[in-house]
């Protein structure tokens, strides 16, 4: 079975699924349990950003999920997000290539994301994933740290991403 980004899925794996605004209070309990409170996007916030045109959602039911949108061929990655108990067992990368792969077929050429200084996990989950840094953007977190804007081009064909 192919799975997202053309893997192949093992036995017992599954797909990430397309969050629908029914799904809004789920991805908000995974990121409660992911960020400090300064830092939650409620169930509202979360549903406006799926209700947004170009918004899109994806989550695993085991705890991880992920918005993002899309405006002509650009898209961003808005949040990202893998309960404690679940992480390292590679959610968090099925999900952004689920999202890729979405993207991709929508006719995206580009991903950008933010992502701040010290969050070592992400800076290392989206740097073996192929984004580069950009830009930076100063004193952009509730806690005044920066955040370095990435991006990772996308080609046609997956196999051929940069
Ligand atoms: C960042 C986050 C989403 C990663 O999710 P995850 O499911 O644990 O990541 P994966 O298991 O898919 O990891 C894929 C790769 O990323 C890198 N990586 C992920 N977490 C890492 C860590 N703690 N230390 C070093 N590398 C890490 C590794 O290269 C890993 O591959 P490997 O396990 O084969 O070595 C998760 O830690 C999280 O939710 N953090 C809190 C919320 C957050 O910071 N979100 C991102 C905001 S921009």
């Amino acid at each position: 079975m192919s799975g997202a980004g053309g893997r192949t899925m093992l036995a017992g794996e599954r797909a990430p699924r397309a969050a629908t605004l029914v799904h809004a209070a789920v991805l908000a309990a995974i990121h409660a349990a992911c960020f400090p409170p300064a830092e939650r996007w409620g169930e509202t916030a979360i549903a406006n950003q799926l209700g947004q045109p170009g918004g899109f959602g994806l989550f695993d039911p085991a705890g991880a999920m992920l918005l993002g949108r899309m405006a002509a061929d650009e898209a961003e990655i808005l949040a990202l997000a893998v309960i404690p108990a679940r992480r390292r067992q590679g959610l968090g990368r099925t999900l952004l290539t689920a999202a890729e792969t979405l993207v991709r077929a929508a006719g995206g050429r580009v991903v950008f994301l933010e992502v701040a200084c010290t969050n070592a996990p992400a800076r290392a989950l989206y740097a073996a994933a192929g984004y580069r840094e950009i830009g930076r953007r100063s004193r952009y977190y509730h806690d005044g740290g920066d955040a370095l804007v990435l991006a990772r081009p996308l080609r046609r064909d997956a196999a051929t991403d940069a």
